[in-house]
């Protein structure tokens, strides 16, 4: 394994400020890791810091080996109170393993397979949508695209949902929350939420009618015997008892997990699909060789679930998508206790701010990191390389919920979708990747969708 280095980067606010102005927040990023290593020690000024984290070994110290030390602590509690409460995502100690072992089996390999007539009828409607539209010569935002299929997808997965109206003015509800809450952490002094700013009233009406919309749901289907309930998500975990306690979840913990997994679920796979489409536009030949391992064995239905397996090439480009672009390319664990790490002392209260953008071109353990060649997934090499050097859905036992889900999905997708449209970027279009939540592009990704 190569060792790791270590370094100490205290620099001025006006150095700070200009370099990000530079390069982004990505790229500052990625320019402190360059220049200080591989767990660099951030000094903002006052007692302020945080340690940049970005070799495996020190993934596995904080994700598994000490887990014990590190929490979703402090770091989490603006997106806790803001929005997600204390759903799956945000609970931490007893409050978090009693709703993960509810969670669990609805998300295992097995357990996600029962989401494939939906996958199936919400891209076939896609497509459908795709071909009746008239062209307008103009490219769209592959972005958007791939959000409103993703959302669709999980809606339906965790809600059912009767009409697509009631659909879309949860996910513009759901979406205006998101983006209040994301562009508040790039706020210098954001005003409490309680001050009354259009946008914080904007916000409060937004958060009444996501919670009203799903504790409707749930009122509605009490209302009923059990029997007539959708056989969906949010029924599962109104239903499942925790093998343990005994325990079901309350109303509350409910509501938190419906936008939990809305939130968590769908604009990170839009964006990997996106990605995607922009990765195979720059390499024709793995386009070339996913056209043609799609033609050889899916003919003209929708793939069948056994097909999948068939199509190994499809699935080593999605892993190759979440290495290059990974969806969530930060993610933050707060020390509660002291902790030593390789030598360095972590004192508590510490940001440990993990970030597999940075693992993913680590090259100790990628050969040639900045290409594109989903043949680094076949198995025999997959299986030598150190697990920690991708974590693309986290490490450990907060691992992503939703990891089986979404490749699941992707797979799916990218067949259903590769098999009969090519997509093509924008002539001129140059990415300028961008950090701010997930991974996204400063000018967006137009892109033309073109029948194959
Ligand atoms: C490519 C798609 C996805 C990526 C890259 C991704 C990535 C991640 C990452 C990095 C985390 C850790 C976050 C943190 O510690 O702050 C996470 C957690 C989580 N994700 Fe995903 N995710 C994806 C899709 C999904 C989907 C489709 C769902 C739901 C259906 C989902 C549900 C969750 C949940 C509930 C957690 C919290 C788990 C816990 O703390 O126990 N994710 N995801």
């Amino acid at each position: 394994m190569t060792p790791p280095s270590t370094g100490e980067y205290a620099p001025s606010k006006l150095e700070l400020f200009q370099t990000a102005r530079r390069l982004g927040s990505l790229g500052l990023m990625m320019h402190i890791w360059r220049n200080h290593g591989d767990l660099a020690r951030v000094r903002l000024g006052g007692n302020r810091s945080f340690f940049l984290v970005v070799h495996p070994a020190h993934v596995r110290h904080i994700a598994v080996t000490h887990r014990q030390n590190y929490e979703k602590g402090p770091s989490y509690d603006g997106v806790r109170r803001l929005m997600l409460g204390d759903g799956v995502l945000t609970a931490v100690g007893e409050d978090w393993r009693q709703q993960r072992r509810i969670m669990a089996p609805f998300f295992t390999p097995r357990g996600v397979e029962k989401y494939y007539p939906v996958f199936i009828a919400d891209t076939a409607r896609y497509i459908e949508r795709l071909r009746s539209a008239p062209r307008s010569g103009q490219p769209v935002d592959m972005f958007d695209e791939m959000m409103l299929i993703t959302a669709t997808v999980i809606l339906h997965s965790v809600f059912s949902t009767d009409s697509d109206e009631t659909l879309l003015r949860f996910k513009d509800a759901a979406e205006t929350l998101i983006a209040y809450v994301s562009n508040r952490d790039r706020k210098l002094i954001p005003l409490p939420e309680w001050v009354p700013t259009p946008e914080n009233l904007r916000y409060q009406r937004m958060r009444r009618a996501v919670n009203e919309y799903i504790g409707g749901l749930i009122a509605k289907r009490r209302s009923l015997p059990e029997g007539q309930w959708p056989d969906d998500l949010l029924t599962k975990m109104m239903t499942t008892r925790d093998e343990e306690s005994g325990a079901t979840m309350a109303d509350r913990i409910l509501l938190d997990n419906g936008i939990t997994l809305f939130f968590a679920g769908h604009e990170t796979t839009a964006r990997t699909l996106s990605f995607l489409w922009y990765a195979l536009a720059r390499n024709p030949e793995v386009e070339a060789r996913l056209h043609a391992e799609l033609d050889a064995v899916l003919g003209e239905a929708p793939p069948a679930l056994e097909d999948l397996k068939k199509l190994p090439y499809t699935l080593q480009v999605v892993k190759e998508v979440l290495r290059l672009y990974p969806a969530a390319p930060m993610y933050v664990r707060d020390a509660v206790a002291e902790d030593t790490l390789d030598g360095v002392r972590i004192p508590a209260g510490s940001r440990m701010l993990l970030f597999p953008y940075a693992t993913h071109r680590h090259e100790g353990f990628w050969e040639e990191p900045e290409r594109f060649h989903p043949d680094r997934w076949l198995p025999e090499r997959e299986a030598a390389r150190d697990a920690h050097a991708y974590h693309p859905f986290a490490a450990g036992q907060r691992i992503c919920l939703g990891n089986n889900f979404s490749l699941f999905e992707t797979h799916l997708m990218t067949a259903m979708l590769a098999r009969r449209f090519k997509m093509r970027l924008a002539p001129g279009y140059q990415l300028r990747l961008d950090a701010s939540g997930t991974l996204g592009a400063r000018d967006g990704m137009p892109m033309f969708i073109e029948p194959r």
